[in-house]
């Protein structure tokens, strides 16, 4: 074993091993503690940390996961430079008083000659899973690998990714995996930007211009407000708050059923409004619901 199974809150276990988290989770689901747990690829902010804290707060032991994993990325896509900073990732986990860090490596997560991959079908033909082929089914895959082997009771992931929340729902109802998914809500910085690590990528200049995202689904919600319901308005609305600053490239603006990601002609029901666009070198994602009225 690598480390000691904790009897209380002290410090921070490490674990990189599968076959150690797998141990330890068994003798915790042994000695009837609950497993909270919340996989990440790490580049800690306050989003991941407030699914962190919710974990703490309800249950016996809570497990985060680090791993930034390669079969979601597609090849011309950033695994490459994706921020890693384990150490501060560590020290910020150790304030809050988790209890294990699992960061595995890359060769025991897909060893030379791996070849199992999970899909959930339809509900990802849409959104990113339309302009990231292959994105979901790397999602797909590594959350189960994660889940059958840190065998959690409760597992929390965040609103900022809505469509992935759905495709995890989706595995676990289809596969009956019996892990309680938590949905948390979207964190933003006090300006409106969503928390996400690739934030790290925008120059001052571009972090402005990455406002436009926030700033249009506050437009769009005062507008719906206001009575307009055509669904062609509303996106016309947000497309012309994207274009204003240079340096935007829309990817999606969808106006969709959120459960299943639908386009939407009327603005009637409960609707979600999802933006993807590429601003400097980020791909950012932003998304508002509308509750029913
Ligand atoms: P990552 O982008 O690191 O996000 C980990 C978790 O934090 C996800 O559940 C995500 O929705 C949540 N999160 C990120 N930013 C947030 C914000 N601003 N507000 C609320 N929650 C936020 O999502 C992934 O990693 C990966 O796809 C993963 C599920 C770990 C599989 O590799």
């Amino acid at each position: 074993m690598e480390t000691k199974i904790k009897s209380s809150r002290e410090t921070l276990q490490r674990v990189s091993s599968i076959s150690t988290m797998k141990e330890i989770s068994q003798s915790l689901r042994k000695q009837n503690l609950t497993i909270g747990f919340v996989p990440t690829m790490g580049c800690l902010h306050a989003g991941h940390l407030n699914l962190v804290k919710r974990s703490l707060e309800t249950c016996d032991r809570t497990v985060v996961s680090i791993f930034v994993n390669p079969t979601q990325f597609g090849p011309n896509e950033d695994l490459d430079t994706y921020p890693r900073q384990l150490e501060s990732d560590i020290e910020k986990l150790e304030t809050l008083g988790i209890d294990i860090l699992f960061h595995p490596t890359q060769e025991e997560m897909y060893p030379a000659g791996y070849k199992t991959y999970v899909q959930v079908q339809d509900i990802t033909e849409h959104l990113c899973g339309k302009s990231r082929p292959g994105f979901f089914k790397g999602v797909s895959t590594v959350v189960l690998k994660l889940f059958n082997i840190v065998q959690p009771h409760n597992a929390y992931f965040g609103e900022k990714d809505w469509q992935q929340l759905a495709v995890i729902e989706a595995l676990v109802e289809d596969l009956n995996l019996g892990v309680a998914i938590i949905r948390v809500p979207l964190v933003r910085e006090t300006d409106g930007l969503a928390m996400s690590s690739r934030n790290r990528y925008l120059s001052p200049q571009e972090r402005q211009t990455a406002l436009s995202l926030s700033r249009s689904l506050q437009q769009a919600r005062d507008s719906i407000r206001q009575g307009i319901t055509s669904a062609k308005v509303i996106s016309k609305s947000i497309r012309q708050c994207l274009s204003e600053k240079e340096g935007t490239e829309i990817d999606y603006i969808s106006i969709c059923d959120p459960k299943n990601f639908t386009k939407k002609e009327e603005i009637r029901g409960r609707t979600l409004i999802a933006l993807a666009v590429k601003v400097g070198p980020s791909r950012l994602i932003d998304n508002c619901i509308i509750e029913e009225f």
